[in-house]
């Protein structure tokens, strides 16, 4: 099935390309009157730049040779590329507005970046209500100190599993493992329960996510190529793989949903499942939103939150095992302030200033979105000069702002010292942006951060972690964040019996 499908995605993208060709000819504008821009060949633009390697780094290479600030475009798609502090720090603050739209155009009827997804709705009434409920129920100080017990126990079930591979000898992939403690724990957060092992849902739920990130570049290529592929009458081919994933999420959140209307009655203890529904049946609500804008949002934060922190773990954690200096002065850090008696907690983070400075390195480095794609919504003009029609692109290059020469000394190198020296950050710069920023930045950075920080610390805590060679930092998109090419298979061997 699978085959069939990426040949059909070639003789599909054959058929765009002609379709491009014959519309670039007729409608293609001319550019010159923008900001500046690298020489680009006729008809494809700045296409050739993106055939071999991997995006970030492409872009990173155009904007080094090119500068901060570019003016792009692949056929008549234009792109505005942002790659330096100074510039991003000009996006999030004076356009920010402007640029809080993805406008991605939705698949109908999917669940899955459908059109009553949160990530994909334009700035407005709903994303204003689910962010403000997300700030003031699930994610508020308060409400993560609440959950703290529901972090704890997973993290104890996460450290057991742990322990019984080192008894039995056996290796771990590292990132597969943290998927599974993340998402349990997003899911308890969220709908009050993590799904269960008895009636196969556990299972269910990591198939229908990984299927998801397997979907995820058919989706974006669909929803790049939506209006040619309709026109060709080939959309309900990629709808079919789509919407199979899609009646699975719902399938499983309609029973859930059902669980939170029954128990409504005699339950006070409200989680954001509640909240929502309260919200859906209430005539005078802030916003009347939908039982599918609800299914699709939780759809949206078992696969955003999960993947996001995972992939972080991983790639921190490869980090440490490359380097045994700083694995060796984190873990001194965490005997000496938690000692060897009891397992590491939350509540000792913010004792653990190495522990942070790990955590922030690792995002610097290998940050699970490298590229923000937003869209400027109206015409601008940045800077003074760098004309942007309305409609255009916005490509923040993540990647390349936190390895910025200009910004960070030996920006290529895992150092996590550099976030030890809480030096004054200069005006109109941002450097430091793993969340993104502005109104569609993480809502969630605090938690995600709680989830990065209490993973390593366990992992480093409690094991020592062998492993024969170097692990090899290639990077890949796979899912949908950036992921290791070859995630090694350590076998955790324990120090600490708990
Ligand atoms: C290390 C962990 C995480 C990282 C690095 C991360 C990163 C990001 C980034 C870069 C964006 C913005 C994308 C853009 O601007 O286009 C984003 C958005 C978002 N994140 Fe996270 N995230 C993390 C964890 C989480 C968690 C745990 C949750 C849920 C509990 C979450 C929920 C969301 C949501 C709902 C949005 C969409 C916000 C909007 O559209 O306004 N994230 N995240």
């Amino acid at each position: 099935m699978i085959v069939d499908f990426q040949n059909c995605s070639i003789f599909i993208l054959l058929c765009f390309f002609t379709f491009l060709c014959y519309s670039v000819f007729f409608f293609f504008k001319k550019t010159n009157d923008l900001g500046p821009s690298p020489p680009s060949l006729p008809i494809i633009g700045h296409l050739h730049h993106f055939l071999s390697g991997l995006p970030h780094k492409a872009f990173q290479k155009i904007s080094t040779k090119y500068g901060p600030l570019l003016h792009l475009h692949i056929f008549s798609f234009p792109i505005v590329l942002v790659s330096s502090p100074t510039m991003a720090h000009e996006i999030f603050t004076t356009h920010d507005l402007n640029i809080s739209s993805r406008n991605t155009p939705a698949i109908d009827e999917s669940l899955l970046f459908g059109p009553s997804g949160f990530t994909v709705a334009p700035y407005g009434d709903y994303v204003k209500f689910i962010k403000k409920l997300l700030a003031t129920k699930l994610l508020r100080p308060l409400a993560i100190e609440k959950s703290r017990g529901v972090r704890a126990e997973e993290l104890k079930q996460f450290y057991l599993k742990l322990q019984d591979k080192a008894l039995k000898k056996e290796s771990i992939e590292i990132g597969k493992e943290t998927m599974k403690f993340t998402n349990n724990m997003i899911c308890r957060m969220s709908i009050g329960r993590s799904f269960s092992e008895e009636n196969g849902e556990v299972e269910t739920l990591r198939e229908l996510i990984i299927k998801s990130f397997a979907l995820s570049k058919q989706i974006l290529f669909v929803n790049v190529l939506r209006r040619p592929l309709e026109m060709l009458g080939l959309m309900s081919l990629f709808k079919k793989y789509i919407m199979d994933v899609s009646r699975g999420f719902d399938e499983l959140l309609e029973r859930v949903l059902a669980e939170h209307e029954e128990k409504r009655e005699e339950d006070q203890d409200m989680d954001m499942m509640d909240l929502l529904l309260e919200a859906c049946r209430d005539e005078n609500a802030e916003y009347k939103i939908t039982r599918n804008q609800i299914k699709s949002l939780f759809v949206e934060i078992f696969l955003g939150g999960t993947d996001t922190s995972a992939h972080t773990t991983q790639w921190t954690m490869a980090e440490l095992v490359n380097n045994p200096n700083i694995l060796g002065r984190l873990r001194d850090e965490i005997d000496l302030v938690v000692g060897k008696e009891r397992l590491i907690q939350e509540t000792d983070l913010p004792n653990l200033p190495y522990l942070q400075a790990v955590v922030k390195e690792g995002l610097r480095l290998h940050p699970p979105a490298p590229l923000l794609v937003r869209m400027f919504d109206k015409k601008c003009v940045i800077k003074d000069f760098f004309k942007v029609p309305e409609k255009t692109t916005l490509v923040v290059n993540v990647y390349g702002v936190m390895r910025d020469p200009d910004s960070w000394e030996d920006p290529n190198e895992f150092k996590p010292e550099r976030f030890l020296t809480s030096k004054q950050e200069e005006d109109k710069v941002l450097k430091y942006l793993p969340f993104a920023a502005g109104r569609r930045g993480c809502p969630a950075t605090n938690v995600g951060y709680i989830f990065v920080g209490i993973s390593i610390g366990m992992m480093v805590q409690c094991f020592d972690w062998s492993i024969k060679e170097k692990v090899s930092m290639e990077e890949v998109y796979a899912g949908m964040s950036l992921s290791m090419a070859h995630p090694p298979k350590c076998t955790p061997v324990s120090r600490l019996s708990l």
